[in-house]
């Protein structure tokens, strides 16, 4: 067996609240049911946010208290504040993610909040929830470019990181939130962060809008990360941040990981079958790589059929 890579899926999350189309609970409880039993262990399900923000989770309570509990897998969901995190805890989640921004411009517009109000509620609600007995991971956003603000200084993510796990979380995704980042940049971000935080209290979460988002899991494989968010199918985005189409897709990152001999516990046949699902759901066509080939190949395999006459 491979080194064990750990893959934090957010399609439910982050795919679905950037989709036009709203997908119905039942059909969002049937995909998580999906993933887990594709293998993956850590999905985030839904948004405890305002509905008038983010309409496509406005169902986030029943979402979270109905997907189907299943033995070693964590359910998570994205928290801005105690009203979302009494909402996690009555719907009986065990883990909550906060969020906020490296760039003062992109937090106003994400949750309507400077970078210093949102500390300040985000130590609130991570005691808060840590006292309730729940994990909290921390999300730090536009960490390698901003919308508003272009390039973001290295030293930025690097004080705030720091200032997430000082509050408790066990882990920060350091997000490319319109995904801008290239190798180099990842690995001067991580080659910083690791001179005094521990590599394992780190993840990636890589947006593909410029096709670099592979590239750059692999420089942060490279410098030793092992925590990597994707998003099935590729769905994803982020609604206030102009650009950020579309997550890494976990086909192609379980697809790399494997064939570079990493064990990610995925089944990559069962993954395609709650992406098709999905891509269905919301009406077009994903953008992962590994789900079209797989559609191109089985359309092809039918049109010879159809030709030799079977
Ligand atoms: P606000 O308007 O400043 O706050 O919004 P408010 O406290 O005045 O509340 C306004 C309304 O929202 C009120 O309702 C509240 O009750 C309601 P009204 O009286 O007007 O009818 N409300 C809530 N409803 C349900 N659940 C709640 C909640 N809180 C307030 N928890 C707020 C502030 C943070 C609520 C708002 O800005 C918001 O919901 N923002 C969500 C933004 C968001 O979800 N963005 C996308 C996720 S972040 C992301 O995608 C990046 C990431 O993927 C990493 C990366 O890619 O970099 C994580
Ligand atoms: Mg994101």
């Amino acid at each position: 067996m491979g080194e064990r890579i750990s893959v934090y899926e957010v399609g439910l999350r982050d795919g679905l609240q950037n989709e036009v189309a709203f997908v119905p609970t039942d059909e969002k409880l049937a995909l998580a049911g999906m993933l887990a039993d594709a293998g993956l262990r850590r999905i985030e399900l839904t948004s405890f946010v305002s509905p008038r923000w983010i309409p496509q989770l406005a169902d986030h309570a029943q979402v979270a208290a109905r997907a189907p509990r299943r033995p070693g897998v964590v359910y998570s969901a994205l928290v801005p504040n105690k009203l979302g995190l009494e909402g996690a805890k009555a719907a009986g989640l065990e883990e909550i993610a906060v969020f906020m921004s490296a760039t003062e411009a992109h937090s106003k517009k994400n949750i309507n909040k400077s970078v210093a109000e949102a500390l300040a509620v985000l130590g609130e609600v991570t005691q808060a929830a840590l006292a309730m007995g729940l994990r909290v991971r921390g999300y730090l956003s536009t960490v390698f470019g901003c919308p508003y603000e272009g390039p973001v200084d290295p030293a930025r993510p690097h004080e705030l990181v720091h200032q997430l796990l000082a509050m408790g979380v066990y882990e920060v995704s350091l997000g490319d939130t319109i995904g801008v980042g290239v190798p180099k940049q990842v690995r001067e971000v991580v080659r910083r962060l690791e001179t005094d935080v521990p590599l394992s209290k780190l993840a990636l979460h890589m947006h593909d809008t410029r096709g670099t988002a592979l590239a750059n899991v692999l420089a942060g494989l490279d410098c030793g990360i092992t925590t990597f968010d994707s998003a099935f199918g590729g769905l994803g985005g982020c609604p206030y941040a102009p650009g950020a189409s579309g997550n890494l897709a976990t086909e192609d990152l379980i697809y790399m990981l494997e064939g570079m001999g990493y064990d990610s516990g995925v089944s990559l046949d069962r993954l395609i079958l709650a992406s098709e699902h999905v891509s269905h759901l919301v009406g077009r066509t994903l953008p992962s790589k590994v789900l079209q080939s797989e559609l191109g190949r089985r359309q092809q395999a039918e049109e010879r059929a159809q030709r030799s006459g079977h």
